[in-house]
């Protein structure tokens, strides 16, 4: 096996690599970290290319040197703090005992392991042999403080990605507090580049925003104790030229759920300095002697032909890697779920004529969703009480379950466990449990609070609950929602000078009452929810092989939703379902047909009653349900490409090819109707030109070249909305 990572010892450069990539840094004058390169794979690299030495006025130097021509301050860094000569916004801030937040990172030494280790408490990618990666670890050290940082740099041997983090250790004798710390930082010199992020809001979420990037700092970040629907934790840095097909596109995703931060910061020589991590805000860290602090990963791609090559790399990594879940790779249940069919409204005698179309029309699954413990009719009560409302349901949840289950489908459930209501038995045990203040009055969302999840004591308690409805063994699956976002940031547990912990150690109690659970039930598939899509991402992953995109369901929406979702997160993860028309959120009338062919782009389910179906309308769902089951290995796990944006166009085409290139499904979605409409094409990429490829509706065969170069015209037709898909199978 080719080794991955080797050190020059003359020049002191690290050159991670592999046939896709490769990533150089070195250790310049001041034992300081410099970053060299990130980019297309360099197989002749003689460590000559350096930095050059400039004299730049008001960039100072090194301590004690006479030489002015070096500057950590312009000088490409691996990890800027702050208390040195560096006037970046920093990736570390750490306040020292004497007050100052002084710290100057110089190089010590490094060690190569194979594979890569775990990132305990936090979710992370991993190996499933220790040849298809390995890991750099440097250490730096600020000499006074004995503080040390760990920088790790991940490199797999065939994926053009890095992954790294960050580990604080404490070796001195004093307690410091750590007030930042980034989990990476990347200089790059001589790139114009423009970002692309995922901002959004509920509802709303991941609209695909291109910006420039000019000097000054430009920060995307969340400080809702959640990753959030309003910020995702992804960026791509791309070229002004970059396309979906062409151009560099270095992309970033953040393996955390709760705040973070982006920072892109283009400097006065037009350098690009960037910095990813826990956002700084109301957090501080105390690091005793002898304690670490562990930052969670980020996973960054390189891709030199655009944003769909960008995304694929994401796309295997995050299933391949990052998902454990048994269910990662089977085909994910086709579901019925009762929330917009009945909202609180409803009780067995009412859901089971649902289970029973449900049958009928091929669907898989049974979600009950919101509404089925304590006294919960209406949003304002029993959080926190997970036991059967047994007005709803006289004969018990299991009794349901049986009922389900004999149909044929599995059986799902509703749980929302970091939350709690003032109108609840586990408020009337144990106030201390909501997450307030001491003194104060907590804001309400919804009418509903937060747990305070930092607690060991709190997890433990909502862990049982949850284990009394799960250990009957008849829940085949869990929703598991969070319908509001982190306000009165307190945790019990912790005296006053810590109480900047308390955002990192919701998340860590959060991924250990996950963990618990997987651990527990590793047959459940868990789908994430949080308000729709509002924690979506890759920390998620690692516990949710599937999380709900968004609460909208309007297929148009769903077409800017699901298309800036698919930039960083694969087609599996990704849950969509077809749902009335007019659409409960936006009042738009859409086809069916249109919903349903939105919907199959994710894992595919209806959320609308049923029972109240015209016959038609009945048939229909029938026939779609049979057809995703056709298509739905190769949408759920093929290679994916967006081929026009409804963001940018009044079409949206999506197309995903199997590995072997056998099968392929493209669909076109037109937004607007014209009464003299231009005619269009759709080419489809990633195909091979040699075979024929036939219709499986039409039976008409294509050349792959043909379906390819010349394209396939779309289809004329009269009214708003429409939508085609097509299912390509090879022929010899
Ligand atoms: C928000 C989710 O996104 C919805 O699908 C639904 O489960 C509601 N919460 C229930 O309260």
């Amino acid at each position: 096996m080719n080794q991955l990572i080797n050190f020059d010892e003359n020049n002191k450069v690290f050159h991670l690599h592999n046939d896709q990539i490769s990533y150089l840094l070195a250790v310049e004058d001041g034992n300081t970290l410099a970053h060299v390169y990130f980019g297309k794979t360099i197989k002749q690299y003689h460590g000559q290319l350096r930095y050059p030495r400039v004299d730049r006025g008001f960039s100072g130097n090194l301590p004690g040197s006479l030489d002015r021509t070096f500057s950590r301050d312009s000088l490409p860094k691996e990890y800027s703090t702050a208390g040195e000569m560096d006037y970046h916004t920093p990736a570390a801030v750490v306040r020292q005992k004497d007050g100052s937040n002084a710290l100057f990172l110089t190089y010590q030494d490094y060690k190569i392991v194979a594979g890569k280790p775990d990132l305990a408490g936090l979710p992370h990618s991993f190996v499933e042999n220790n040849d298809e990666a390995e890991t750099l670890i440097v250490n730096l050290l600020d000499e006074k403080s004995k503080v040390e940082f760990e920088l790790a740099y991940t490199i797999y041997r065939d994926r053009p990605v890095i992954t790294r983090s960050v580990k604080v250790v404490n070796k001195g004798e004093e307690t410091v507090n750590i007030e930042k710390v980034a989990s990476m930082q990347i200089d790059f010199v001589d790139r114009n580049f423009e970002s692309i992020t995922l901002p959004g809001a509920h509802a709303h979420e991941r609209r695909v925003e291109r910006s420039e990037i000019n000097q000054g700092i430009h920060v995307y970040s969340s400080h809702r104790g959640t990753s959030s629907h309003q910020m995702n934790p992804f960026m791509a840095l791309v070229d002004k030229d970059t396309t979906e097909f062409s151009g560099d596109a270095y992309g970033f995703a953040f393996v955390y759920s709760g705040n973070h931060k982006f920072e892109v910061e283009k400097d006065q020589f037009a350098q690009t300095h960037v910095n990813i991590g826990i956002d700084d805000f109301n957090f501080s860290w105390e690091l005793t002697p002898n304690s670490s602090f562990q930052t969670p990963e980020v996973l960054m791609t390189y891709s030199a032909q655009g944003l769909n090559k960008m995304s694929q790399a994401f796309h295997t990594l995050i299933h391949d890697r990052v998902i454990r879940s048994k269910y990662k790779d089977r085909v994910r249940p086709i579901l019925v779920n009762n929330w917009e069919a009945t909202y609180f409204n409803f009780d067995e005698e009412k859901l089971k004529p649902i289970v029973d179309d449900a049958k009928e029309m091929g669907i898989e699954m049974f979600v009950l969703d919101d509404g089925w413990f304590g006294h919960r009719d209406d949003d304002n009560s029993s959080l926190g009480d997970w036991s059967v409302f047994e007005k709803k349901f006289p004969h018990g949840l299991d009794h349901f379950a049986d009922y389900v289950h004999e149909q044929g489908l599995k059986f799902g459930l509703w749980f929302e466990p970091e939350m709690i209501s003032m109108d609840s038995n586990l408020y009337q045990e144990h106030p201390d449990y909501l997450m307030h203040v001491p003194g104060r009055t907590p804001s309400p969302s919804r009418n509903q609070y937060v747990l305070d999840l930092g607690r060991k004591e709190v997890r433990d308690n909502i862990f049982e609950q949850m284990n009394k409805i799960l250990e009957s063994g008849k829940i085949d699956y869990i929703k598991w929602d969070m319908n509001r976002h982190l306000s009165d940031i307190y945790e019990a547990d912790l005296p006053a000078a810590r109480q900047g912990e308390t955002y990192h150690r919701y998340v860590l109690g959060l991924y250990d009452l996950l963990e618990r659970l997987v651990n527990s039930y590793p047959d459940l598939l868990i789908e994430g929810c949080s308000g729709g899509g509002g924690r979506f991402d890759a920390g998620m992953a690692y516990y949710n092989p599937q999380i709900w995109a968004s609460d909208d369901s309007d297929a148009i929406d769903r077409l800017s939703i699901q298309y800036g979702t698919s930039l960083a997160y694969p087609q599996s993860m990704m849950t969509s379902h077809v749902s009335v028309s007019p659409n409960e959120q936006n009042g738009r009338i859409t086809p069916l047909k249109t919903r349903g062919i939105v919907a199959m782009w994710g894992d595919l389910g209806y959320e609308l009653d049923l029972t109240k179906m015209s016959k038609e309308d009945r048939q229909a769902v029938k026939e779609q349900v049979a057809e995703y089951k056709k298509i739905r290995e190769v949408t759920q796990y093929g290679t994916f490409y967006r081929l026009k944006s409804a963001q940018t166009s009044n079409q949206c085409a999506w197309e995903t090819v199997s590995k072997d290139k056998t099968e392929a499904v493209l669909s076109v979605v037109k937004v607007m109707a014209s009464a003299q409409p231009y005619l269009t094409k759709t080419k489809m990429v990633g195909l091979a030109p040699e075979k024929h490829y036939e219709d499986q509706n039409t039976h008409e065969v294509y050349g792959g070249d043909e379906l390819m170069n010349l394209g396939i015209y779309d289809p004329v037709e009269h009214g708003d909305f429409k939508a085609y898909i097509y299912h390509f199978k090879a022929i010899d």
